[in-house]
């Protein structure tokens, strides 16, 4: 039996990282879980991670590059766990690069899509939980936070730009796509995800 593969996605300080461990420990009483990230989630992939989150480049060189690492991540990580039945939990995939390189960057869409077709091979996620607030309230979230990488540095119109991208995506497969209202409260938001996954009877 195939695993479910669940991707969380949304702008810079929508507060995904606290609903990932939470989701994670809920679904490990089921079966096993295979929690990562991108870009990352394997030593090449984190490799490639540190270069695209920190050095100057074109887009389309950012892009290749986090396409790059998603193809390692894909056939090393995800694919076989996957095929083992576990279930997979992604900080971030595809779309990401659909709403920060095409939204953001302004990349153009059909050169995102031809890549999304090599590197991904057919495979969607089962579910993306989208953590959608405005651009405003997660920059107040930020700056509370964290140093800012070279995304994080961005001003709010990159941003909602970027947001802009992900309803793009959602509208485009509202099966896959569960909007979570991530402007709510902590204890707001897990109870939309507990909804979510309830009416998947997971
Ligand atoms: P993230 O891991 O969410 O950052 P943090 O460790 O601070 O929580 O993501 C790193 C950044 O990379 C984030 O600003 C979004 C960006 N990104 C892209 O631009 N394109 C992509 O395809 C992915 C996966 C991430």
């Amino acid at each position: 039996m195939t695993g479910r593969f669940i991707t969380f996605e949304g702008i810079d300080g929508a507060g995904k990282s606290t609903h990932i461990a939470s989701l994670t420990e809920r679904l490990q009483k089921q079966g096993e879980v295979v929690s990562t990230r991108e870009p990352g989630g394997t030593e090449l992939a984190e490799i490639l991670r540190d270069l695209f989150l920190h050095r100057a480049m074109d887009d389309l060189t950012e892009t290749l590059l986090v396409f790059a690492g998603r193809r390692d991540h894909l056939r090393t990580v995800i694919e076989p766990a996957l095929r083992s039945g576990k279930t997979v939990l992604c900080d971030r995939f595809a779309d990401a690069s659909f709403a920060y390189q095409g939204g953001g960057r302004g990349m153009n869409l059909e050169v995102l899509g031809t890549l999304e077709r090599w590197v991904l091979e057919g495979r969607q996620p089962d579910l993306t939980l989208w953590f959608d607030l405005p651009a405003a309230q997660a920059a107040a979230r930020r700056a509370a936070a964290r140093d800012a990488d070279r995304f994080e540095q961005q001003d709010l119109e990159f941003f909602e730009r970027v947001r802009g991208g992900y309803a793009a995506r959602a509208a485009a497969a509202p099966q896959r796509f569960a909007r979570i209202d991530a402007s709510q409260s902590v204890a707001e938001v897990a109870a939309q995800i507990e909804a979510v996954m309830k009416a998947r009877g997971w």
